[in-house]
């Protein structure tokens, strides 16, 4: 099966940013770390980050017709974007929401996912791990 993995906003920066709350996983670590994970369950896995909404948006719908499963993790525009969540609404591909983060034990604006309640799963707070068990849960239920 074809998997997408998609970050968003200021991701890119994962390993230098903030790293008492996101750790010191780089974004390549996580994208090397889980593009094996597929292959070695013999699947495929494409990762993308942007830090622009309309980018994460033209991916979902690119990947229309292609691909099986979404793992995202949205960043900030978890609580912001109700175009993201119109775009996976759209294609209506299933995806899994992770946070490297507990969103919930932190600001009150983060409790708060437009997403979550679309995906078929939300896993957060696990660091690098929320990835790789995301991965897992999704290859299962393909
Ligand atoms: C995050 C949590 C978000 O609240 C935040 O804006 C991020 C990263 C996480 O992985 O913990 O950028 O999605």
């Amino acid at each position: 099966a074809k998997f997408l993995l998609l970050h968003g906003p200021n991701l890119n920066l994962l390993g230098t940013r903030e790293p008492e709350v996101y750790g010191h996983t780089t974004l390549a670590e996580i994208n090397q770390n889980l593009t094996e994970q597929a292959l070695a369950a013999g699947h495929q896995l494409e990762a993308f980050q942007s830090n622009a909404e309309h980018e994460l948006v033209d991916r979902i719908h690119n990947a229309r017709g292609n691909t099986d499963f979404i793992i995202i993790n949205p960043a900030a525009f978890t609580h912001s974007s109700v175009a993201l969540r119109d775009a996976l609404a759209g294609v209506a591909i299933p995806f899994i929401e992770v946070h490297l983060s507990n969103v919930h034990a932190r600001e009150s604006f983060r409790h708060h996912s437009y997403l979550s309640d679309l995906a078929v799963g939300v896993i957060c707070g696990l660091g690098p791990m929320s990835y790789q068990l995301a991965l897992q849960a999704a290859i299962q239920r393909i």
